[in-house]
């Protein structure tokens, strides 16, 4: 990484209320906001840490977005998935380099940019276009070109199927509204030992795709993630007042490979006999 802030980076503008604005320079820019503007060319070839002042007198310090910055900020049609979840989903499903994943939905591509930041080599199945073309500019554009090289997107509706000449995969990372639909699906392209993780908001969702995980699947939980900031400030140490309560649920199991069963699942899945 340079030292420099070039045309065409996105820089992290932070303000005195820690407010914080994602910028891509550009020559002859502005950065407007109830302060008045920053001139793009205030920043251009500045390092980061600089401190530029807007037209009104606002004081704004200028950084390079790291991730967490970029997926709360960057571009999106469908919700992200937060941070605090993004990285406890990646070390539920073991994602390290050349690990591949099937993932589906890919909305907005919070997801699939920090698997591939973990080093993944990624196939997505995304229903719509729009959100596809979307995750693949934002992994460009922070990643880099090169990541869009382990990273293959397609416009399909998962519950249909997956192709088996896209697998096998190590892993199936699933945020869509029915996972247990994608469930038998992921059977045929996992490997033995293979991991499947799914993010979903309510409960209700959670224990369906639980219902679906017998059988070959060994080791099943669900699980939330509680985030509560402090507050820091001389004597006044104390949790802070506010917390985002709640996000969604990620329900992790290992598969055991086809035709296997786990000793203990007499049970079978209605109407499929399997
Ligand atoms: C909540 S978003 C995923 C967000 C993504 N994990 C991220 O972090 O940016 C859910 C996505 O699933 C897609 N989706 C819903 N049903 C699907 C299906 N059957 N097959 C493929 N994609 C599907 C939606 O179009 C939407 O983009």
């Amino acid at each position: 990484v340079s030292t420099a802030l070039r045309v065409g980076e996105r820089v992290l503008l932070l303000d005195q209320k820690r407010r914080r604005y994602l910028v891509a320079l550009r020559e002859g820019g502005e950065f407007h906001s109830h302060a008045g503007f920053v001139a793009h060319e205030l920043l251009i070839g500045q390092p980061e840490g600089a401190m530029v002042t807007s037209t009104r007198g606002a004081e704004y310090t200028a950084l390079r977005p790291t991730l967490e910055d970029f997926v709360v900020e960057m571009p999106r049609g469908a919700q992200v998935i937060y941070p605090k979840d993004l990285a406890p989903i990646c070390m539920l499903a073991d994602i390290g380099p050349g690990v591949t994943v099937f993932e589906s939905g890919v909305g907005s591509g919070a997801l699939s940019m920090t698997m591939l930041r973990y080093g993944a080599d990624i196939v997505g199945y995304e229903l719509r276009d729009d959100f596809a073309a979307r995750a693949r500019n934002n992994v460009g554009e922070f990643l880099g070109q090169d990541a869009l090289a382990r990273y293959r997107v397609e416009s399909r509706d998962s519950y249909a199927g997956i192709d088996p000449g896209d697998g096998p995969f190590d892993r199936v990372v699933l945020d869509l509204p029915e996972p247990w639909q994608v469930i038998p699906h992921a059977e045929t392209v996992l490997r033995a030992g293979g991991l499947l993780v799914a993010y979903t908001p309510s409960i209700t969702q959670a224990a369906q795709a639980r219902a679906e995980l017998r059988g070959r699947w060994i080791d099943a939980r669900t699980l939330e993630v509680l985030h509560r900031t402090w507050h820091i400030e001389g004597q006044s140490v104390r949790p802070d007042h506010r917390m985002v309560a709640h996000t969604g649920f990620l329900t992790v199991a290992r598969f055991l490979g086809q035709g296997r069963r786990r000793p203990d699942a007499a049970e079978s899945r209605q109407g499929r006999g399997v």
